[in-house]
């Protein structure tokens, strides 16, 4: 059987890639399509971008696409970053300017308030033949404004999980994998596996 992971987000392509290893799956993502053209997430949801990225990657390389789109969401800051997580501080932004960004827009509030945030995930998955199904999971913790920890991507140095007493980026990835989001929404999508393969 053989996937493409509809992404050329480096963290995310680990996660999954991670994730699958145990079963008996080629794994691709768009690293291995130079020449893909590329897909405009202009999706108001997280579902309308994982569906349309999904179906684009399915259609250009005929093979099952798997998308994730994903955020993060923060109460006091009435759920931004959201859908425009990976741009948040600009169109070219990268993870530490976003995570700097978070920050000023943190300090501005009234120190005690609620630091209650949400990583959202959405996995779609999608057959040449029509087949697809769409995952929706999420992931509770709260921010911290000193960023701790080196593994992970995106804003995972800031995303604190009380139960565990450490940030997202302090966990190893089978760890994170076990927990988070994208972990939670693969465990599903594994589940529905067998009826893509033939
Ligand atoms: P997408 O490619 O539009 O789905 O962007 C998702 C963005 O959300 C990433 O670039 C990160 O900024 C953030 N994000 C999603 N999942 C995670 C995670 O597991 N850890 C940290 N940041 C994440």
């Amino acid at each position: 059987m053989e996937i493409v992971i509809a992404s050329n987000n480096k963290g995310k392509i680990e996660e999954i890639k991670n994730y699958l290893s145990d079963k008996n799956i080629i794994v691709f993502s768009l690293e291995d399509y130079p020449d893909f053209p590329g897909i405009i997430e202009d999706g108001k949801t997280y579902f309308e971008n994982a569906f349309k990225k999904a179906h684009a990657v399915c259609q250009y390389t005929g093979k099952i696409a798997i998308a994730d789109d994903s955020g993060l969401e923060i109460e006091a800051l009435n759920k931004a970053p959201g859908v425009y997580s990976s741009r948040y501080a600009g169109p070219q932004a990268g993870a530490s300017d976003n995570i700097k960004k978070v920050l000023e827009e943190l300090k501005k509030l009234p120190q005690d308030i609620s630091k209650k945030a949400t990583f959202k995930c959405v996995i779609s998955i999608v057959h040449p033949n029509g087949n697809s199904d769409v995952i929706k999971e999420s992931c509770e913790g709260e921010m911290i404004l000193k960023p701790r920890g080196n593994n992970g991507f995106g804003y995972d140095p800031i995303f604190f999980i009380p139960l565990l007493n450490c940030t997202m980026a302090e966990l190893t990835l089978a760890k994170k994998n076990e927990i988070s989001h994208r972990g939670k929404a693969m465990k599903r999508l594994k589940e529905l596996l067998p009826k893509y393969i033939k």
